[in-house]
C-alpha cells in the first residue's frame, strides 16, 4: 500500500518511549507531524520493565492532549507484542553516551537490544514495515537489526543521519545569511559519528554551489566539518545530556520523507544498506544522499567525488567496517 494514500491508522512502534527523545517524539507523532492532519496514528510503546511506570505517566500526558489523530496507545516490555503488525518502527531505546565517550563505545551495551528487536520485527511486524534506528551507534545497530531479520528486505531499515543533515543546513545558512529553505542538496556521508563527512561540494545556496557561495575553504575544513561532526558532543557538554528535541525532530523528518517522498528538486541524507555505490562496501549501513518516493529510497547516482571528499568518506567507512567487525566478534550478527 502507498503510505501516503492509505487512511487506516498507521501503527507506529517507538522503543525507549519513556526516555528523553520519546518525551518529544511521541507528541510530534500524535499531533500529526508525520503524515499530516488527516491520517490517524496508533502508538505502540516499548520500554524495559523498570521504565513502564514512567511510561504510564507519559501516556497520561498523551491522553491529556486529546489529540484528534491518536487512535490508540499500547505499552509493554515484550517486543513481540508491541511490534505486532507495526507499519513503522522507530528504534530509539538505547543508552546514550555521556561526556568523553564516543558513540562506538556503546556497541556492546546497546548491540544486544537490536538482535532481539530485529528478530521480533522479523516475526510480527506488518509486511510493509519500515524501520528507523535512532539509538546509538545508529548505523551499526541498524546493521545488527537487519542481520537478525532475514525475512524483511534490507532496504526497509535505515539509521538516522538526518539530525546531522539538519545541523549542516543550519550551519551553512548561518554562514551565508541565507534562509534554511534556500539550502538544498546537502549530504552527510558515512557514519553518525565524529568521522561523518558533511559534504558542501554538491550543496547549493539559492541554486548556487555552496563552496562558491561560502568562498572560504578554510572555514569548510576547520569550522564547518568539525562543528557538524562534533555537534552531538557539544550538546552533551552544554546540556549535560544528549540532544533530544532535535533528535526527535530529525526522526520525524526522516520518517516523513521516507513515507511521503522527498522534495522533487532536492535530496536528503539517510544511512541505508550500501549496494557498493561510491566505493562503500556492499552491506554496510552508511549515509548517502537519497531521494525517496512511495516509501522507497534510491541512492543519488553519478556525483563526482574529488580527493578531499574521497579521503573523508573512506575514513568514515573504515570506522563502519571496524564497528561491523566488532559486532561480528561479539556474535551479534
Ligand atoms: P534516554 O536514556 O533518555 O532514553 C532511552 C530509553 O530507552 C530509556 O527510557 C530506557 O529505559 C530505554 N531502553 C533501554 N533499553 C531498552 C530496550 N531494550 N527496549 C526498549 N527500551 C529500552 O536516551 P535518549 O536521550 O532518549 O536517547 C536514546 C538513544 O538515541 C541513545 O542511544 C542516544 O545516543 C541516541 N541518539 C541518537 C541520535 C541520532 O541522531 N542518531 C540523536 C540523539 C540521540
Ligand atoms: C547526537 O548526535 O546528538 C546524538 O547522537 C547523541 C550523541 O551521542 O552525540
Amino acid at each position: 500500500t502507498d503510505p501516503a494514500r492509505d487512511q487506516a491508522p498507521l501503527r507506529i512502534a517507538v522503543t525507549g518511549a519513556a526516555g528523553q527523545i520519546g518525551y518529544s517524539l511521541l507528541f510530534r507523532l500524535a499531533s500529526g507531524s508525520l503524515l499530516g492532519p488527516d491520517r490517524p496514528v496508533e502508538l505502540r510503546l516499548l520500554e524495559i520493565e523498570p521504565a513502564l511506570k514512567a511510561l504510564e505517566g507519559v501516556v497520561m500526558e498523551l491522553d491529556d492532549c486529546a489529540f484528534p489523530l491518536l487512535a490508540g496507545v499500547e505499552t509493554g516490555s515484550d517486543p513481540r507484542k508491541i511490534f505486532d503488525g507495526v507499519n513503522l518502527a522507530l528504534l530509539v531505546g538505547a543508552r546514550p553516551r555521556g561526556p568523553g565517550m564516543e558513540r562506538g563505545d556503546l556497541l556492546s551495551a546497546n548491540g544486544a537490544i537490536f538482535t532481539e528487536q530485529g528478530k521480533a520485527l522479523n516475526d510480527v511486524a506488518a509486511d510493509d514495515v519500515r524501520i528507523g534506528v535512532t539509538g546509538n551507534p545508529a548505523n551499526t545497530n541498524a546493521l545488527i537489526a537487519l542481520s537478525n531479520a532475514p525475512d524483511i528486505p534490507k532496504e526497509r531499515f535505515s539509521a538516522l543521519t538526518r539530525l546531522d543533515h539538519n545541523r549542516a543546513i543550519s550551519q551553512l545558512a548561518a554562514k551565508t545569511g541565507a534562509p534554511v529553505t534556500d539550502i538544498t542538496h546537502m549530504t552527510i556521508w558515512g557514519n553518525h559519528s565524529a568521522t561523518q563527512y558533511p559534504d558542501l561540494f554538491h550543496a547549493e545556496v539559492g541554486g548556487r554551489n555552496a563552496v562558491e557561495a561560502v568562498g572560504d575553504q578554510a572555514w569548510i575544513e576547520n569550522t564547518f566539518i568539525p562543528t557538524v561532526a562534533k555537534r552531538g558532543a557539544a550538546i552533551i557538554e552544554a546540556r549535560g545530556s544528549s540532544s533530544a528535541a532535535s533528535a526527535a525532530n530529525a526522526t520525524v523528518d526522516a520518517a516523513r520523507d521516507w513515507l511521503l517522498g522527498s522534495a522533487e528538486d532536492d535530496w536528503v541524507s539517510m544511512a541505508v544498506v550500501s549496494d557498493g555505490s561510491y566505493g562503500v562496501p556492499e552491506g554496510l549501513v552508511s549515509s548517502f544522499p537519497v531521494t525517496t518516493k512511495h516509501g522507497e529510497w534510491t541512492i543519488v547516482g553519478g556525483l563526482e567525488i574529488d580527493d578531499f571528499s574521497r579521503a573523508r568518506i573512506d575514513a568514515s567507512v573504515a570506522e563502519l567496517v571496524e564497528e561491523r567487525d566488532a559486532v561480528v566478534e561479539l556474535g551479534l550478527i
